[in-house]
C-alpha cells in the first residue's frame, strides 16, 4: 500500500469556518432510512452528467464498468457500515442531529481525470454538514482509496460535536480511515455486504515495519515522512474487536463521547469509555496482543507470520550477565512499545527497570498457537515457558496521566521515551 499513501489527503479535516451545533438527542438517527437517498447536488460543484445509486450519485461518470464497480463497492461499504454495524449514516447532515425528520442526502463522488497531489480527497460542505469524495478515475474501483475516503465521510456523519473542527484529533483521521478501509476489505464482519454486492475479500493494508518494527513511536504520530498514522490503525481492530471485553462499541462513541470542543485526544475519549479499567492498562494490552498479532485479525496474523523473521527487534544492547538497556532511539515513546522476542524456555524471570512509568508483560504463544499474557507487576515477574512455546517481552510507555497531544507537532515530552533496563533470568534476548 505504501506507494498511495502520501496520496491520500484527506483535506479540511480541521475545519475551521464554523462550530457545529450541539447534539440535544440521537433519536433522529433511529428513524428508519428511506431505501433511496435524496440526490443533493449543492454538495459539491454538482453537475449534468451522473449514474446514481440507492445511497451515492457518481458525477463525472459514463455509464460504464467503472461507476458500476465503484457503486458495488460503495454500497457494499455503506452496507457494512451503516447497516450492518449500525455507525450514522452519512446521508444525514452533522449539522442536523436534532432533526425529527432528517433528510438522507445521496453522498456525492465526483469523478476526475487529476486531483492535485491525491489519489482521492474528501472535503466537507460546513453549512449543509455534508460531506463528499473527490477520486480521481483511475482510483475508482480501489477500496484501498475510495473506502478510505468513505472512512473520512463516515467520520464526518458521526460528528457533532466529534472530532470535527478540532486539532488534535487531526492525525486520526487517517488512522480511522485506513481502519474503515482495511475491515472493509478483510473484517468478516463485512463478509455480509461484500457477498451482497459480489465484492471480493482483500488484502490487508496492515505494515509491520511501521506497527511492529517501529512500534517504538508515539502511538499515534503525524510527523510527515516518519510517522505512523495511516499505519497506526491495528490498535482500532484491537479496540473494536474488543477481545479483552474492554472496549464494546468503540464505535462510534470515540466520535459521540467527544467533550465538544475541548480539543482533547481520542486516548481522552477513550480513558472515559473503558473506566474504570485504566486506558493505559487498555494500551499495554493491545501491544502485548500485537507482539503475535493476536488481535481477531486472521489475515494480519498470517502476514505476521510470513514477515516477521524481516522485521526490526534490536530493541536492547546487552551489558552482561543478563542485563540488557534499551537502545536511546527505540526507547518507546508516548503511548508506544518495545516488543523484544526472547530465546529460551522453562523459568524466565524478568525486571524491567525505568526512573518514568511503564507497562511490562510477556506474551507467550504455546504450540497450539494460543498466546497467553503475564503481567509483570512492577516490572518484575517470572513465567515458564515449554517446549515449543515462545516468549516476548513487551514494554509500553504508559505515564500516569494522558498527554493533550499534537500528532503533527509532537513536543519533547510526547517524543522522550522510556529508558529502561531489564534483568532476564533464563532467557537471553
Ligand atoms: C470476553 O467475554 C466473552 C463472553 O462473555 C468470554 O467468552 C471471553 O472469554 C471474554 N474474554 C476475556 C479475554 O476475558
Ligand atoms: C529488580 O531490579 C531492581 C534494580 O536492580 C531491584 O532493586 C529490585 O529488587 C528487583 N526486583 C526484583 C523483584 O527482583
Amino acid at each position: 500500500m505504501g506507494s498511495w499513501t502520501h496520496l491520500l489527503v484527506a483535506t479540511a479535516l480541521v475545519a475551521t469556518a464554523s462550530r457545529v451545533a450541539a447534539r440535544p438527542s440521537v433519536a433522529a438517527a433511529a428513524a428508519d432510512p428511506p431505501a433511496q437517498y435524496t440526490a443533493n447536488p449543492r454538495v459539491g460543484p454538482g453537475g449534468a452528467r451522473f449514474k446514481d445509486s440507492p445511497h451515492f450519485r457518481i458525477y463525472g461518470a459514463t455509464n460504464d464498468a467503472v461507476a458500476d464497480g465503484a457503486i458495488a463497492m460503495l454500497e457494499a461499504a455503506y452496507t457494512c457500515f451503516v447497516e450492518d454495524l449500525g455507525w450514522r449514516s452519512p446521508g444525514l447532515s452533522f449539522r442536523a442531529f436534532e432533526s425529527t425528520s432528517p433528510v438522507y442526502n445521496k453522498v456525492n463522488v465526483y469523478q476526475l481525470e487529476t486531483l492535485p497531489g491525491a489519489a482521492a480527497n474528501a472535503p466537507t460542505d460546513l453549512n449543509l454538514g455534508l460531506a463528499w469524495l473527490n477520486v480521481v478515475k483511475t482510483y475508482m474501483t480501489e477500496p484501498s482509496v475510495v473506502v478510505h475516503e468513505f472512512g473520512h465521510v463516515l467520520t464526518y456523519a458521526a460528528g457533532p460535536p466529534g472530532w470535527i473542527d478540532q486539532t488534535r484529533t487531526g492525525a486520526w483521521w487517517e488512522t480511522t480511515a485506513n481502519f474503515v478501509a482495511d475491515t472493509y476489505l478483510t473484517s468478516s464482519r463485512c463478509a455480509r455486504a461484500r457477498n451482497k454486492y459480489n465484492q471480493k475479500e482483500g488484502n490487508t493494508l496492515i505494515d509491520f515495519k511501521k506497527s511492529i518494527s517501529d512500534s517504538f513511536q508515539v502511538i499515534v504520530d503525524g510527523t510527515r515522512d516518519t510517522g505512523n498514522y495511516y499505519q497506526a490503525w491495528p490498535f482500532f481492530v484491537y479496540l473494536f474487536n474488543n477481545l479483552d471485553n474492554t472496549t464494546a462499541n468503540i464505535f462510534p462513541q470515540v466520535w459521540t463521547k467527544y467533550r465538544k470542543g475541548s480539543d482533547e485526544t481520542p486516548l481522552h475519549v477513550l480513558e472515559r469509555i473503558v473506566a474504570p479499567i485504566k486506558v493505559q492498562a487498555v494500551v499495554a494490552r493491545y501491544w502485548a496482543r500485537m507482539a503475535f498479532v493476536d488481535i481477531g485479525h486472521p489475515k494480519a496474523q498470517a502476514a505476521f507470520n510470513s514477515q516477521r523473521r524481516n522485521l526490526n527487534y534490536a530493541n536492547l544492547d546487552s551489558q552482561g550477565s543478563g542485563r540488557y538497556r534499551v537502545k536511546s532511539a527505540r526507547r518507546p515513546r508516548y503511548m508506544g512499545a518495545n516488543i523484544t522476542p526472547l530465546k529460551g524456555t522453562g523459568d524466565i524471570v524478568v525486571n524491567v527497570t525505568a526512573s518514568m512509568a511503564f507497562t511490562a508483560s510477556l506474551a507467550v504463544k504455546g504450540a497450539n498457537g494460543v498466546v497467553r499474557y503475564v503481567d509483570m507487576k512492577g516490572g518484575s515477574g517470572q513465567v515458564s515457558v515449554a517446549n515449543g512455546e515462545e516468549a516476548m517481552l513487551v514494554v509500553v510507555n504508559t505515564p500516569a496521566n494522558l498527554l493533550l497531544f499534537d500528532p503533527f507537532k509532537l513536543t519533547a515530552e510526547a517524543n522522550n521515551g522510556v529508558d529502561y533496563q531489564v534483568q532476564l533470568t533464563g532467557a537471553t534476548f
